[in-house]
């Protein structure tokens, strides 16, 4: 009786609110607080509620308009409703959406074949899943498969949030409630190559590592890193695991986001590539052993509609040579915002960057930054994320260091 109460309450609380949509009345402050009473508290109650976007841009609720610098963590490379992506989408949809893995669709063939190219690689094969942590897990079982069991990972790293990427996510606050996680995982310090050959040893099944360590601050590996941990994987028969999710596709001006002349037994890619379809892939070569089948799986890896949006992402890429773009745009950024008072250091690679403030106010400088229309984030007190689309122009980039100026101008006279 009480719950049947309970629950015509909560049925007029939701037709309220819809109705007040409607009527474009509802404030943002109830969108958020109605989130706090539907949505599990995994996520800080976002202040924001985005209803559309075009372009570089995207509206709220309220009809404000926000220079998106996030992109959705690095995910819509194209920015948001890109005609070319509607297209794509639209017609796989009025084909099939979804089809499972006991039929083949041409268009997670065709993306798997483009995958094979950006790796230079007829013999890779491609497993795809939903998102980057499923990648890093098919990625963790295929090392299984080499009969060895010990990983090595970094400190600092990000490889996801499910048992296995979390395993290999070097962030002791993250891990903590969720252990005992995988046992074999040795963390060394990210950049250390020395550290880095010492740990892995004949018994190590895989090493994984990011090319730029983007939720930690957006770090970047130093020259010849990559390179040395390849070599050691090949001396001690290891596979050597490049998690390029958040530095991948175009990105950081490469496909992948590394500058150097590897060639990894796993790369792992999500995000960009469905151009903000749920997309991944693992890519499976070299020295790596393969599964058989029924040894993997997943229900929509490799779904026609995300297939049809990531083949479109890659050749919108192509044809407006956005990877050289996303070089230049990002130089211009990087110079720019080394301009500004309070910025100590701007570092990463096309657009993927940190900004290192001289204060610990990243936090607060990115709550002002979205109450004069930018979009962007803090990874910690002292530095701010970027990671536009890869379609900004130099107007945006001028408007965002234009705010970044004007908002730590302000915090530094207040204080
Ligand atoms: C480097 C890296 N790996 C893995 C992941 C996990 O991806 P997802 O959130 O899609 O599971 C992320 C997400 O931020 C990431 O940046």
């Amino acid at each position: 009786m009480r719950s049947l109460w309970r629950y015509k309450v909560m049925l007029l609380e939701h037709w309220c609110t819809m109705a007040k949509t409607r009527k474009g009345k509802k404030e943002a402050s109830s969108w958020s607080k109605e989130h706090s009473l539907v949505m599990e508290s995994s996520y800080a109650t976002p202040a924001i509620t985005i209803i559309r976007g075009s372009g570089c841009y995207l509206v709220d609720v309220d009809g404000k308009r926000y220079l998106d610098f996030l992109s959705g963590i690095a995910t819509n490379a194209l920015g948001a409703a890109h005609p070319d992506l509607i297209g794509a989408v639209t017609r796989q949809m009025k084909r099939v959406s979804h089809l499972s893995n006991f039929y083949g669709n041409p268009e997670s063939l065709k993306l798997a074949r483009e995958l094979q190219l950006m790796i230079g690689d007829d013999q890779a094969r491609i497993f795809f899943s939903n998102s980057g942590a499923e990648a890093n897990e098919a990625a963790i079982k295929i090392s299984r498969l080499t009969g060895r069991t010990r990983l090595v990972a970094t400190t600092g790293s990000f490889h996801g949030r499910t048992m296995g990427a979390l395993s290999l996510t070097g962030q002791d606050k993250k891990q903590r409630p969720f252990r005992p996680l995988l046992k074999d995982v040795k963390f060394v310090p990210y950049g250390d190559l020395k550290a880095m050959k010492r740990a892995i040893t004949k018994r190590t099944a895989m090493v994984i590592v990011e090319p730029i360590q983007g939720e930690n601050g957006v770090i970047v590996a130093p020259v010849g890193y990559l390179k040395g941990i390849q070599e050691r994987c090949a001396e001690t028969g290891t596979l050597f695991a490049v998690d390029a999710i958040q530095t991948g596709v175009g990105r950081c001006g490469s496909w992948f986001g590394w500058d150097e002349e590897i060639a990894p037994d796993l790369i792992t890619v999500a995000k960009g590539i469905g151009g903000g379809l749920p997309l991944a892939a693992t890519i499976i070569r070299g020295r790596s052993p393969h599964f058989s089948p029924g040894e993997h799986g997943s229900t929509f890896g490799g779904n026609p509609v995300a297939a049809a949006a990531a083949n479109q992402v890659l050749a919108t890429i192509k044809k407006k040579n956005l990877m050289q773009h996303a070089l230049e745009m990002g130089s211009i950024v990087k110079a720019e915002a080394a301009k500004v008072e309070g910025v100590l250091d701007v570092r990463g690679r096309g657009l993927l960057l940190g900004i290192v403030l001289e204060r610990p106010v990243a936090k607060e400088i990115v709550l002002d930054l979205a109450h004069r229309g930018v979009l962007a984030n803090a990874t910690s007190e002292n530095v701010i994320r970027i990671a536009p689309p890869l379609i900004i122009g130099k107007r945006e980039v001028s408007t965002f260091t234009k705010a970044l100026a004007e908002s730590l101008n302000m915090r530094m006279r207040a204080s």
